[in-house]
């Protein structure tokens, strides 16, 4: 966990520094990013940090979510996005969210969704006798096909005859090249804890024969070109099964946009929750979106409950990114120290408030710097 494995980095720099957007967003996304933020000085590598005040509250008051040509300047001009989290119940139809967090995933082309599902201590798993080695995989969510993409619509709105489709996207080339990210990833070394590096793929193709007819039939063609990769299968009822019963087995799932997401928040479950679940919405070598796994929740915004793990995590992560991969293993060693002592908020037991819990990382950076 420490340790980074990351293929899908940038080319290093060209003598100039990184430059990073931050859209902290709605809720609790701004106090977990500030939280995270405090990170960049004590990692001693410095980024030109540049905040985008794109949220619930910007567009209540301007009408604008992702304005004309953010896209092209983020992609052009940024190396990364680091992204706090959307929604807000003043938004009811969520067209923030939508324009901003859907509009850079598809805009950006970040068709790797990559969510660690990496256990920090066994006090936080909810199943019973399982250890820190047990729960330790990745899961590689396809991020710009699927249902998510919107197409569909509906007829008869609101009467007793109403019908409404939405549909599931699937093309050749984006389920091949997320099949190939999970190979990719597979075969660094490290990425594995086993002899020979695992890749499972999820679908359901027993109930869904086109479109994930589509998903067997390309995973079969790429496996075939990893004859040293060990390559299974799992219909998404049984995988959810086996996320809780053998966690062990996983080292990196490969699966769709829907099953991706409803799976990772299981993911996030065996580890202590939210809090702890970190992601990234990748386009390997270009510029990317790092993000917690939650959301806004409005529930705890503004009381100090947050959990900012999750937020330190990703900023790891993003490091990771930019190729400055000591850089995240040491947050990541900082986040694990705070766990394994205990210096957490209440959603993992603890007792500290947000920025109690940022002090406690903040001094397991320097203490770690200094060793
Ligand atoms: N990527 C995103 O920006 C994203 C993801 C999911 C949901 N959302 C949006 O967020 C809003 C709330 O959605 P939701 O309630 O379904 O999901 P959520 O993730 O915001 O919250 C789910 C539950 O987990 C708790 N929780 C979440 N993060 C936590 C943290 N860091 N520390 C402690 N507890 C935490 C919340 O208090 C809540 O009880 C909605 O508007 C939704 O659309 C945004």
């Amino acid at each position: 966990m420490t340790q980074s494995v990351y293929p899908f980095g940038l080319a290093p720099p060209s003598g100039r520094r990184r430059r990073i957007a931050v859209i902290a967003g709605d809720g609790i996304g701004p106090e977990v990013v500030a939280q995270a933020l405090r990170a960049v000085e004590p990692l001693g590598i410095a980024l030109d940090i540049q905040h985008f005040p794109w949220s619930a509250d910007h567009y209540l008051k301007t009408q604008e979510t992702l304005p004309k040509g953010a896209l092209s300047e983020l992609r052009d001009h940024f190396d990364a996005i680091f992204f706090g989290a959307l929604g807000d119940p003043r938004v009811p139809d969520g067209v923030v969210a939508k324009d901003v967090l859907l509009g850079l995933r598809f805009g950006l082309d970040l068709y790797i969704n990559l969510r660690p599902v990496q256990l920090l201590d066994e006090k936080l798993c909810p199943i019973k006798g399982k250890q820190r080695r047990d729960v330790n995989f990745w899961v590689l969510r396809e991020n710009t096909e699927g249902p998510y993409v919107q197409m569909g619509g509906s007829f008869k709105r609101d009467t007793p005859d109403e019908v409404a489709i939405s549909e599931d996207l699937n093309t050749r080339r984006g389920v091949e090249r997320i099949i190939r990210a999970a190979y990719t990833l597979a075969n660094v070394p490290h990425a594995s804890s086993h002899k020979t590096p695992r890749v499972c793929m999820v679908d359901k193709a027993n109930a869904l024969p086109h479109a994930h007819g589509l998903w067997q039939r390309t995973f079969r063609q790429v496996a075939a070109e990893y004859p040293e990769t060990t390559s299974s299968h799992l219909f998404v009822d049984v995988a959810a099964m086996e996320f809780v019963r053998t966690p062990e087995r996983f080292d990196v799932v490969v699966t769709s946009n829907l099953f991706g997401d409803i799976l990772t928040d299981l993911g996030a479950a065996i580890c202590g929750g939210l809090g702890v679940a970190a992601s990234g919405n990748i386009h390997p070598g270009r510029c990317s979106l790092f993000e917690p796994v939650h959301g806004s929740a409005p529930d705890i915004a503004g009381k100090g409950l947050a959990n900012p793990l999750a937020a330190f995590l990703t900023l790891a992560m993003l490091y990771d990114h930019l190729g400055e991969s000591q850089a995240g293993d040491r947050l990541r060693r900082a986040v694990e120290q705070v766990v394994l002592a205990g210096l957490v908020t209440r959603d993992l037991g603890g007792q500290l408030s947000t920025s109690e819990c940022g002090d406690a990382v903040l001094r397991a950076l320097t203490g770690a710097t200094r060793n």
